[in-house]
């Protein structure tokens, strides 16, 4: 075949093809859990909803400045000023189709050929792809320890003359940590002594659990806007639970911004009007939503760290935010490919595998779902990970049988 070696080189994608596969089961009558979801099931805010349905109805729905909507730029800045206490201008902002564009736009902006980018595992299954897509070199650091959260003296030893940028990702996924204050203000502190640029994916900030903080890059920045290094990117995906919208965005230094607009004006001209009109709607609209999201996430946290910590042979660190956690299962398996694999063909739970996010012996479980489903998918994977289970049990009116070891 005579298509693009790079293109062929990228892995697919393994959240969404267990999606398709958990669909394609449901689909056929099985019952199946999804713990492998990467978005909440929470209704979009009422003030998104009226602000897209006012624009459809104008039936005047056309393209947009590259950079965004003036209402949803202005938007932005307020919750910049809200939520990082930093006080950006229209200039600093740039909306794109997702906090995944908004980092896609960003790294075409950054990289050179061989330029490197620092990764700090375990990471988001798709930042080593879309650095390799911009012929980059995705450097990945993983902790010591076997733990989550990184040293900045391993980031330190992994810098060289190709060192462009490190992404950073706080609260994580996989692992749900959010990343100490401490830890923040180094790596800015190594990242701009060095001249490097600092990729903040802030995308689950608001969702961060009692007794966690969320630290603003900015309180540790000592560089100017205009010349700093520091960029960052959040949305609506998943704290407004809009993920079907495509909206999510990047703030930076002018010179960059201006550059980005360059990229994307070439790619996809512009976002969506109906999903910007929608995100302006959630950000300057009633704000309770997030906050019962947020609370509601905790609860499930807590059942699902109940539920684990009384799995023999599971290691567990707790998360701090998102909707993810990230359990050690190598008491049972060292390929958590088979693993996950093993869990939807036999209990019918669906799973991801921790090497997708550069962890073997993991799996990133996700409960954003309901309790109920929480407490039966780690029933179920017990109950076909435990030797000692019952050899068959009936999920639903259909009967499972351990025919495995
Ligand atoms: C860490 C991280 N960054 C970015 C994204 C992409 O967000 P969006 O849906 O806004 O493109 C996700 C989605 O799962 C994510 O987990």
């Amino acid at each position: 075949m005579s298509l693009s070696q790079l293109a062929r080189a990228i892995a697919e994608s393994p959240t969404i093809r267990l999606n398709e596969k958990a669909r394609l089961l449901k689909e056929d009558g099985q019952p199946v859990i999804h713990l492998g979801a990467g978005e909440p099931k929470s209704k979009i805010p009422i003030d998104a909803v009226i602000a897209a349905s006012a624009k459809l109805t104008t039936a005047d729905v056309r393209y947009t400045p590259t950079d965004g909507i003036p209402s949803l730029k202005k938007a932005i800045i307020k919750y910049t000023e809200e939520n990082y206490d930093k006080g950006v201008a229209p200039e600093n902002v740039l909306v794109s189709g997702g906090a995944k564009q908004a980092l896609d736009v960003v790294l075409t902006t950054l990289l050179n050929q061989q330029d490197e980018v620092i990764i700090l595992a375990p990471y988001w299954v798709s930042y080593p792809e879309m650095v390799k897509m911009k012929y980059g070199i995705p450097i990945i650091v993983t902790p010591e320890d076997g733990r989550f959260h990184p040293r900045i003296q391993d980031i330190e030893a992994k810098i060289s003359s190709y060192t462009k940028a490190i992404i950073i990702n706080s609260p994580n996924n996989p692992s749900g940590l959010v990343y100490n204050e401490k830890f923040i203000a180094e790596v800015i502190e190594l990242c701009e002594r060095k001249g490097i640029y600092i990729i903040m994916d802030d995308i689950y900030h608001r969702l961060v659990f009692d007794g966690y903080t969320f630290t603003s890059c900015y309180k540790y920045s000592k560089a100017e806007l205009d010349t700093s290094k520091l960029i960052v990117v959040n949305g609506v995906s998943k704290a407004y639970a809009m993920t079907g919208f495509r909206i999510g965005w990047v703030v930076a230094a002018k010179s960059i911004v201006d550059v980005m607009i360059n990229v994307q004006a070439q790619t996809t001209s512009c976002p969506a009007m109906v999903s910007q009109a929608a995100a302006v709607g959630a950000l300057n609209g009633i704000q309770s939503g997030v906050e019962a999201l947020r609370v509601f996430l905790q609860n499930n946290k807590k059942v699902m760290m109940q539920e684990l910590s009384a799995f023999e042979g599971v290691r567990i660190e707790e998360p701090g935010g998102t909707f993810y956690c990230f359990p050690d299962f190598s008491a049972y398996s060292k390929n958590s490919n088979a693993l996950s694999e093993l869990l939807l063909e036999k209990a019918m739970v669906v799973t991801v595998p921790g090497s997708e996010f550069g962890m073997e012996g993991h799996l990133r479980l996700s409960y954003c779902g309901t309790v109920k489903s929480i407490k039966q998918g780690i029933e179920r994977i017990k109950w076909a990970l435990d030797p000692n289970s019952p050899n068959e049990i009936y999920i639903g009116d259909r009967r499972m049988v351990r025919d495995w070891k």
